[in-house]
């Protein structure tokens, strides 16, 4: 085998729980603002013109690959791209993403496209495949959307939120009409997942930043069908999917049931007590906290040694943080982490 085809089986070998000469690691947002280089293209383009023209895309997704060696690209987009092509107005600011035009009725649901990312989006795939083109194999592409639960909160709020509230209220008194919310929006995803499979990525990660909001119940009752839904469609292509979901060590269990072949947690969760349970049917992704990066590389070190300790040698293990990197953190600080996972700088 050569060095690059090695490369790109690291990461797909860690994903279906086959061994490689050493666990692949990538960062969730690893392009954006904490790399000097995405500083200085976002002087000169917002962050839509950066999603929409896909030269530009592909060149702050190469960004970190070509920094911090990292054995995998990710499409540069956002996970709102599909839900302005279902007919909402999804504004960037300083305070993050705003959605002038929430959902909140049975109506506003029902005004919903289903939209093709072809038509619709073309240069989401475009920019898949202008990257696999430009890695040659070298790393992977990773393709990535939102989770129904995620982007629902987005579609509710009309922005990010602390607690959820319209989004719950909408699950708890509309319970129909959240779920053909929720419907819609798996069928979007999967739509989305599929055009970038077609144009070259190798894996696709489902982010449910905000799924760790339900309990239990809920969890199985709304977001279960509609990941699932994805997941199915993504692996009759025969792709690795990756399920991220924040705060949700107590959902590890019904994460299982979406045969998801990745489960990506966050820091709550400890990654050796999962494998115990789950190592025969789902591989891991993670699970350093962000807010870590901002202590020293020789304390980063000592954590990389802490959840390898815990994964002790097991072969479905993908590394990466627990959440996306911060904004501030010091590039130094992401390159100590990529060594330490690497199995360098120690
Ligand atoms: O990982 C990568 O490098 C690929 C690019 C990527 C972006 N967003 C680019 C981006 C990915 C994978 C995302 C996913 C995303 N977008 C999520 C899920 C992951 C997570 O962090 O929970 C969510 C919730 C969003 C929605 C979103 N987009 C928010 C909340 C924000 C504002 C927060 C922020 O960091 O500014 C964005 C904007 C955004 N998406 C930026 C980037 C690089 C910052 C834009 C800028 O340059 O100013």
């Amino acid at each position: 085998m050569t060095d690059l085809a090695l490369t790109t089986s690291r990461i797909l070998a860690a994903a279906r729980r086959q061994g490689s000469d050493r666990p692949p690691v990538w960062i969730m947002r690893q392009a954006g603002r904490y790399l000097p280089e995405y500083r200085a293209v976002r002087e000169r383009y917002d962050f839509m013109q950066l999603c929409k023209v896909p030269e530009l895309a592909v060149e702050v997704s190469l960004q970190p690959v070509e920094r911090l060696k990292v054995d995998a690209a990710i499409l540069f987009s956002d996970i709102l791209i599909p839900l302005e092509a279902m007919g909402l107005e999804v504004v960037f600011t300083e305070h993050g993403p705003q959605l002038p035009g929430p959902v909140r009725t049975l109506a506003d649901i029902q005004r919903l496209g289903i939209p093709d990312p072809l038509a619709d989006f073309p240069f989401q795939a475009e920019t898949v495949r202008l990257l696999a083109r430009a890695l040659a194999d070298k790393v992977p592409v990773i393709g990535f959307a939102g989770a129904p639960f995620t982007l629902a909160a987005y579609a509710v709020e009309g922005g990010g939120s602390k607690n959820f509230h319209r989004t719950k209220r909408l699950m708890h008194c509309e319970p129909a009409a959240f779920a053909s919310l929720l419907d819609k929006l798996a069928q979007t995803v999967a739509a989305t997942l599929s055009a970038q499979v077609a144009a070259g990525a190798k894996l696709v990660q489902i982010f449910d930043s905000w799924g760790g909001e339900l309990n239990k119940a809920d969890y199985r009752a709304f977001s279960l069908p509609a990941t699932r839904q994805i997941v199915r469609t993504l692996r009759a292509a025969g792709v690795p999917v990756i399920l991220y979901l924040g705060g949700g060590p107590h959902l590890v269990d019904l994460l299982v049931e979406t045969e998801a072949d990745v489960l990506s947690l966050d820091w709550r969760s400890d990654l050796g007590e999962v494998l115990d349970r789950w190592g025969d049917r789902i591989a891991v992704q993670g699970n350093l906290d962000p807010a870590l990066l901002f202590a020293s590389p020789e304390r980063i070190r000592r954590e990389v040694m802490r959840i390898r300790a815990q994964v002790g040698g097991r072969a479905g293990h993908i590394w990466n943080l627990g959440h996306g990197i911060l904004p501030d953190t010091p590039v130094e600080h992401a390159q100590a982490f990529v060594e330490a996972a690497q199995g360098n700088g120690q």
